[in-house]
């Protein structure tokens, strides 16, 4: 079993779609084992995206993940992390493949519905920067 960390993005959040793509998630055979609905402040929207901070997006992006809530989440299944990610389809929805969470709930590259860890090592720094093992269920 592997474990990712999974955002519903503002945008999507704001939109009403959190419990359609939760929905699939589910079906999609993974167990969600931590979330929680937030409201990131800007110094840690910067905090989590800090390895994209020399990129010219950096204050767009943490502008945009400081303007509403958001639903974070710990996802586990067996190849979560990859899984995940080619359910998100790519980064932007214009790209993105029919039946994807980015095509069928994003709206640009910058309010792209949703967020996966790319790798094991950015899963472990991800899901430890919103939750506690006592938080996992
Ligand atoms: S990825 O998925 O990490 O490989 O994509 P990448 O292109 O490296 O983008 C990293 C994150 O930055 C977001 N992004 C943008 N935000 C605002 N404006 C622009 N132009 C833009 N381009 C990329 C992208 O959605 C990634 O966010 P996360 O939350 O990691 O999906």
């Amino acid at each position: 079993m592997e474990r990712t960390f999974a955002i519903i993005k503002p945008d999507a959040t704001a939109a009403g779609d959190a419990g359609a793509i939760i929905t699939r998630i589910e079906k999609e055979g993974f167990k969600i084992i931590g979330l929680k609905k937030i409201h990131l402040s800007k110094k840690q929207a910067e905090g989590f995206y800090a390895v994209h901070k020399e990129r010219p997006f950096f204050g767009d992006l943490t502008d945009f993940m400081c303007s509403a809530p958001c639903i974070v989440m710990i996802l586990e299944k067996e190849n979560a992390i990859k899984d995940w990610r080619d359910l998100m389809g790519a980064t932007n929805p214009a790209d993105a493949a029919e039946g994807t969470m980015r095509k069928e709930f994003g709206k640009s590259i910058d309010n792209n519905a949703t967020h996966g860890s790319d790798a094991p090592e950015t899963a472990a720094y991800e899901m430890a920067f919103f939750f506690s093992e006592l938080e996992l269920v």
